[in-house]
C-alpha cells in the first residue's frame, strides 16, 4: 500500500530544512520537499500542476517572505508570499482533499498582552509582515476548512539568517555589542518546531481532525538581551552585552513589545510539550560545535 504523500514548501529554509532531516525517521509519510527552484508558490499554474501530477494528501507550508523590515517597503511582494499564494494553496488543498499545515507568527498580535497570547486572542499587528501573516492564515482558513495553522515566534536553527547566528558572528567580531531588553517572547529552536510538526502529521493521519489555530515555541520567557546573554555564557565570550531600549534601536518595522505565545491548546490536542528554550539553546550550539565544555 503507498504511503500517504506529504508536500513541503521552503525546503531551503531554516525549518524547511530541519523538517527534510527529521522526515527520514516519519516512516509512515512519503514526502516532496520543494524550493522556490521547484515551486514559486506564487505561481498559480505552477501551483495547480503540483497537486495534479503529485495529488498529496497533505501540505506542509514552511515557504514565506520572512524579511520583517523590508516588508514595509516590498509590500507587494509580502503580500503575495504571504497571503495570496497561502490562500491559493489553501484552495488546491480543498480541490484535492489534502490537509494543510501552515506556519505563521507571534507578530500577529499587537504587544500590548501581559499574559500569554491565546490562539482565540485578538490580532492586531505592529507591522507589514504580521498583516500579510494574519492575511494568510484567514485565507486558508476560508479556502480550505481542512487547515492547521501554526504560529511560532523568534525561531533559530544552525541554517539560514536568524539572531542566534548573528550573536555568534557579532560575538566573534566585536568586543561590545547592544542588544534591545524591552521586547518578551518566547524563542523556537526550528528543530521542535519541526518535531511537533511531524507529529501533529501523525495525529491528522491518525483521525484527528481538531483544525484551525495553534501556538508552538519553546517554554520560558525571554528578552532578545536575555537570549544574547544566554548564548554568549555557553560559548563563554569576552565581548560585552549592553542592554538597550528599542527607542535606541530604530528599525523599519515594529515588534510587538511582549509576544509569548500560550501553547496549551497544542499540548492538549496532539500531546505535544515543548522543551525549555534553554534546553533548546544548548542543543543548537552543540550542533553548531559552538559550547565550551
Ligand atoms: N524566522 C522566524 O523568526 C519566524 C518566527 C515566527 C514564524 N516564522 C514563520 O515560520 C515559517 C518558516 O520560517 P523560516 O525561518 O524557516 O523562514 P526562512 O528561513 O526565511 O525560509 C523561507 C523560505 O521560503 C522560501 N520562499 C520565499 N518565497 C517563496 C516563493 N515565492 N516560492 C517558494 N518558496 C519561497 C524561500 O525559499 P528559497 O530559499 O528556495 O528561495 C526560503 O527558503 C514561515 O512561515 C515564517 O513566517 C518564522
Amino acid at each position: 500500500m503507498s504511503k500517504p504523500l506529504v508536500i513541503v514548501t521552503g525546503k531551503n529554509g531554516q525549518l524547511g530544512q530541519e523538517l527534510k532531516l527529521q522526515s527520514e525517521a516519519a516512516e509512515i509519510f512519503d514526502f516532496l520537499f520543494t524550493g522556490s527552484g521547484q515551486l514559486d508558490i506564487t505561481d498559480n499554474n505552477a501551483l495547480a500542476d503540483l497537486f495534479d501530477k503529485h495529488r498529496p494528501r497533505y501540505f506542509v507550508n514552511c515557504a514565506a517572505y520572512t524579511a520583517v523590515d523590508k516588508a514595509e517597503t516590498e509590500q507587494d511582494k509580502a503580500y503575495l508570499v504571504n497571503a495570496e499564494a497561502v490562500g491559493r494553496i489553501a484552495a488546491q488543498c480543498r480541490l484535492h482533499n489534502c490537509t494543510l499545515i501552515t506556519i505563521s507568527t507571534d507578530y500577529v498580535f499587537n504587544g500590548k498582552g501581559t499574559a500569554p497570547y491565546r490562539p482565540a486572542d485578538a490580532t492586531e499587528p505592529v507591522n507589514y509582515y504580521g498583516y500579510t501573516k494574519l492575511m494568510g492564515e484567514k485565507l486558508a482558513l476560508e479556502n480550505n476548512p481542512a487547515t492547521i495553522v501554526i504560529r511560532s515566534s523568534w525561531v533559530y536553527s544552525p541554517f539560514g539568517h536568524n539572531f542566534v547566528k548573528t550573536m555568534l558572528r557579532l560575538m566573534s567580531d566585536q568586543k561590545e555589542i547592544a542588544v534591545v531588553d524591552d521586547q518578551r517572547g518566547s524563542p523556537t529552536y526550528a528543530y521542535d518546531l519541526a518535531q511537533a510538526i511531524l507529529a501533529i502529521l501523525a495525529s491528522l493521519d491518525d483521525g484527528n481532525t481538531a483544525y484551525g489555530i495553534y501556538h508552538y515555541s519553546n517554554t520560558g520567557m525571554i528578552s532578545w538581551f536575555d537570549f544574547a546573554n544566554a548564548v554568549a555564557g555557553l560559548i563563554k565570550t569576552s565581548c560585552v552585552l549592553k542592554p538597550i531600549a528599542t527607542a535606541a534601536y530604530p528599525t523599519p518595522a515594529r515588534r510587538p513589545a511582549y509576544s509569548v505565545l500560550d501553547c496549551s491548546s497544542t499540548e492538549k490536542t496532539f500531546g505535544i510539550s515543548a522543551p525549555h528554550w534553554k534546553e533548546s539553546l544548548v542543543a543548537c550550539l552543540q550542533r553548531l560545535g559552538k559550547t565550551m565544555p
